[in-house]
């Protein structure tokens, strides 16, 4: 089939409430005229999401990115912070905004997470802090990270933006770290539009991340640092509460595209993907894939491209490296010799088209111009 002829297939597709029960409560919003500020919905989201997630206290932000930089805030970091250049650009960028020098560390090629040999490498006097990115939603090492934390006495601040509903032991991986940072947005598992949150463990600090989303404000006259505006909305609040209730059907509608990619695809010689950590509940937020370019016989742009030319819109998730990016291909850490796996992976990964609605029709599409 070309592509005139077929439907195009993106690599997500949000999933939204119904629109009825959305109604329902924007009603309510309507009547009482309380639209943002700490609403009733948005009081309610914070507790119903921080009971179904297994952590202690959430405190909701506009979208991701303001929340990294708001967590960067409260622990007052400063000088250098090690991260992976294999994420969104926005983990490093949330660096950038708070005057922090971003020092690359590689990653594992297991799990495409940081490699914690290579984060106590990296450590010098200047180091305050780690942020490692849950890539894809997989756990990164969590208990040696904390193990180098605790030696060097530096703060982890989770970017664990794809990681919504993952767990490692039955315990929610957000509760590692002193704070880990989620996203709602759109192309997320879950998603309130655009949104976010920070998950800490204990209430003072909920109460200071709480002033710094808004402006700093502790009450009418107090303002405690200059903080930001990164709040919630009641509208996003309201969306949030509907959409926990179908959160489990769609990772279980998620599982089953997994298990299928990885059953049709696991003899394809020179596509290769991610092994699964028997220890973890996943969320499936991505399938990526990594083309070995001589066993498969085609490069990964070829394959990209070709998956294009076909109206199947795959995504380079992580390509190109953060510090591939000018604003930081200038730093020393930065230099490929430093980040061997990461640029390697980089060069060969391809998420597929991953969402609980997508059709058979369509993953069977994918499947066979890959095989
Ligand atoms: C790893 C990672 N970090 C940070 C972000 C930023 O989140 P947001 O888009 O909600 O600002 C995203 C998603 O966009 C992400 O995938």
């Amino acid at each position: 089939m070309n592509k005139k002829e077929s439907k195009p297939i993106y690599v997500t597709s949000p999933s939204l409430p119904p629109l009825e029960e959305f109604i329902t409560y924007l009603e309510q919003i309507w009547e009482s005229k309380w639209i943002t500020n700490d609403g009733d919905f948005h009081q309610e989201f914070e507790k119903k999401l921080a009971d179904f997630l297994g952590v202690k206290y959430i405190s909701l932000f506009a979208n991701g990115t303001l929340a990294l930089i708001t967590a960067l805030q409260e622990l007052k970091i400063t000088g250098e912070v090690i991260t992976t250049p294999y994420s969104f650009v926005a983990s490093t960028h949330a660096l950038w905004w708070n005057g922090i020098k971003p020092v690359f560390a590689d990653i594992e090629p297991k799990y495409c997470t940081i490699d914690p040999q290579r984060i106590e490498a990296a450590i010098t006097a200047k180091t305050t802090a780690i942020v490692p990115v849950h890539v894809y939603g997989n756990p990164c090492n969590v208990e040696k990270i904390q193990e180098i934390a605790d030696t060097y006495g530096l703060k982890v601040i989770y970017d664990a933006a794809p990681a919504f509903g993952v767990e490692i032991n039955r315990n929610s991986v957000l509760n590692y770290g002193d704070l880990s940072v989620l996203s709602f947005h759109e192309t997320k598992t879950f998603n309130t539009i655009e949104g976010g949150a920070i998950i800490c463990h204990d209430e003072k600090t909920k109460k200071r991340i709480d002033f710094l989303k808004n402006f700093g404000f502790a009450d009418e006259t107090v303002v405690v640092a200059p903080g930001i505006n990164a709040k919630m909305n009641e509208l996003q609040s309201a969306y949030g509460l509907l959409q926990l209730k179908t959160f489990n059907e769609q990772i279980a509608k998620r599982k089953i595209i997994d298990d299928t990619y990885r059953e049709l695809l696991k003899d394809v010689e020179g596509i290769n993907f991610l092994n699964k950590n028997e220890r973890v509940k996943y969320n499936y937020s991505y399938f990526p894939i990594f083309v070995n370019q001589e066993k498969y016989g085609m490069s990964r742009d070829d394959l990209y491209n070709k998956l294009k030319e076909h109206n199947i819109y795959s995504r380079r998730y992580y390509y190109p490296l953060i510090s591939n990016f000018s604003a930081y291909k200038g730093l020393d850490s930065a230099k490929s010799d430093n980040l061997p796996i990461a640029n390697r992976i980089s060069d060969q990964v391809i998420c597929l088209p991953i969402y609980p609605d997508i059709e058979s029709n369509a993953i069977k599409r994918v499947i066979d111009l890959i095989s």
